[in-house]
């Protein structure tokens, strides 16, 4: 049998999987990095530093799993989305990498917003510009580092900054492209039109395949280095999201994931490319060739739940350490004793501003309905509905578009708890399943790896083969009806909220600064 690389450059570390083609995993590494924030606002990396967690990586996942380099048969690539990386004609990186959490660029998002037109935006690239993308990013080195921009030679996105080390190849694929605001989603090529309204030359940007095209093969210096054999091919790869999208059989309409990690996700595949009106959503090219995905952000998902434990769980951290469990054990046994609906104490859970639906730095989280009966239950239960209600909003968002929702795959550290994900088939009124694959985006990137290299006849075929059902929850009506009464209270507080979020954030600036 053959083995596949897959291979996450990630935003803590680059994460490389080898498995063999019946999916069996048959070795992981982790490597971490670390991110700089040079001032308030700025995130950043060195690409050297991806470069030399990807290189270890994959020498570790060869030399723990004895498997011959010549069965390794491809690698995929998968990344944090939007990072720009520049570098010169003799391939120099120019600056760190800006990152896709970094947002400096608000004034870059309203000058594109003017220059380009909003309604041109929507309908080239189906987006926005948000600080967290690429263009506005651009914009910023062209405008504040004039020097720099004027060496520019190419730009890349993270984890083809990687691929061009790997292979000697300046390439990008359809799905990281798409993050970029300067990409023709629809048609899945760059943008003359966009580009030349921004004046950025068109010169600058990588050529674009799709993400399970070979664009490179391992050089023989870099066999030396990391014991792949020369020759390997490497596939376009993808996004995270996309790639994860891939790794979760999200690739036939219907098919829905909800993942809570540290932000929440809610996204589905498309087989025709639709976007919200309101750009409340992300529309992207998806890793599947002529496919594309749309999906909900929240910047606080298991984020609000970690808060929560670190701010006010100190008791049920020192039980956990007593019984030998983790933390969020105890806190959601506690959060089951509290009734469902916690007796009308409300979450809103934007701690960090919100993406998916408001796009507003400024919402801040809230408890609402607290009273003399609630008790620390209560309130761990109204973090993990909170959250839930927020996620619903994305469906909400997806049955507006009329996106057919028939199986939403629960994924993520937060798809591991029973209550959270009872919680969510509740507050969703779906059910929810879970599958066989924990690896996210890097059995995703090697996948379209094994498609590329001819392993598997399409990601479809792969998926099938490969992903199974675990377990099942059901919605339960009395639950559900509760659950619509309170979502609906949720859904006011917001723009009930809003002057006071403007308010309050302008204070703190006053005098907190930021
Ligand atoms: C997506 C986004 C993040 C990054 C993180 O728009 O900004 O999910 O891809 O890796």
């Amino acid at each position: 049998m053959g083995y596949l690389i897959g291979i996450d450059v990630g935003t803590t570390g680059a994460k490389t999987i080898l498995i063999r083609e019946d999916g069996e995993l048959m070795a992981t590494s982790f490597k971490e990095y670390p991110l700089h924030t040079p001032y308030p606002k700025w995130a950043e990396q060195n690409p050297e530093d991806w470069w030399n967690a990807t290189v270890e990586s994959i020498r570790e996942v060869i030399s723990k799993s004895g498997v011959k380099p010549d069965d390794i048969k491809g690698l995929g690539l998968s990344g944090q989305m939007h990072g720009l990386v520049l570098i010169d004609k003799d391939h120099n990186v120019l600056r760190p990498a800006i990152l896709w959490c970094d947002v400096r660029t608000t004034e870059q998002c309203i000058y594109m917003r003017e220059k380009v037109g909003m309604e041109t935006l929507k309908r080239i690239t189906c987006n926005q510009p948000l600080e967290g993308f690429t263009a506005p990013k651009i914009l910023w080195v062209m405008q504040n580092e004039p020097q720099i921009f004027e060496k520019a030679y190419k730009m890349m996105l993270p984890k083809d900054y990687v691929r061009f080390r790997l292979t000697g190849e300046i390439a990008t694929e359809v799905s990281d492209a798409a993050g970029t605001v300067l990409f023709d989603v629809p048609n899945r090529r760059w943008s003359r039109e966009i580009l030349d309204k921004l004046e950025i030359p068109f010169d600058l940007m990588p050529p674009c395949y799709e993400s399970i095209d070979v664009c490179g093969r391992i050089t023989p210096s870099v066999a030396e280095l990391t014991g792949l054999k020369a020759g390997t091919p490497v596939v376009g790869g993808g996004a995270d999201n996309a790639c994860s999208a891939v790794g979760n059989g999200i690739v036939k309409p219907g098919r829905v994931s909800a993942s809570l990690g540290t932000s929440g996700v809610v996204l589905t595949h498309m087989d025709e490319v639709k976007y919200d009106p309101k750009l409340r959503t992300h529309t992207f090219c998806h890793a599947v060739p002529n496919k594309w995905y749309i999906m909900g952000v929240m910047l606080s998902a298991g984020g609000a739940f970690r808060w929560f434990r670190d701010a006010l769980g100190e008791l049920e951290k020192r039980q956990a350490e007593e019984e030998g469990v983790d933390p969020y054990e105890i806190l959601t046994r506690e959060a089951a004793q509290a009734p469902v609906g916690s007796e009308g104490l409300i979450f809103l859970p934007y701690l960090t501003g919100e993406r998916t639906p408001h796009g507003d730095a400024n919402a801040k989280a809230v408890f609402f309905g607290l009273t003399l009966r609630h008790t620390k239950a209560h309130m761990i239960r109204a973090v993990l509905e909170g959250v839930a209600y927020g996620m619903r909003d994305s469906f909400e968002i997806f049955r507006e578009l009329d996106l057919p929702i028939q199986q939403v795959y629960a994924t993520g550290g937060g798809a591991r708890s029973e209550l959270w994900r009872q919680i969510q088939a509740d507050v969703y009124n779906t059910e929810l399943v879970t599958i066989n694959i924990a690896e996210g985006p890097a059995f995703g990137a090697a996948i379209l790896a094994g498609v590329g290299a001819g392993v598997y006849s399409s990601i479809e075929e792969a998926t099938d083969r490969l992903i199974r059902i675990t377990s099942s929850t059901k919605p339960i009506p009395e639950n559900v009806e509760i659950y619509e009464k309170y979502y609906q209270v949720y859904r006011a507080l917001y723009p009930a909220l809003k002057p006071q979020f403007d308010k309050v954030s302008e204070i703190v600036a006053e005098l907190h600064g930021g």
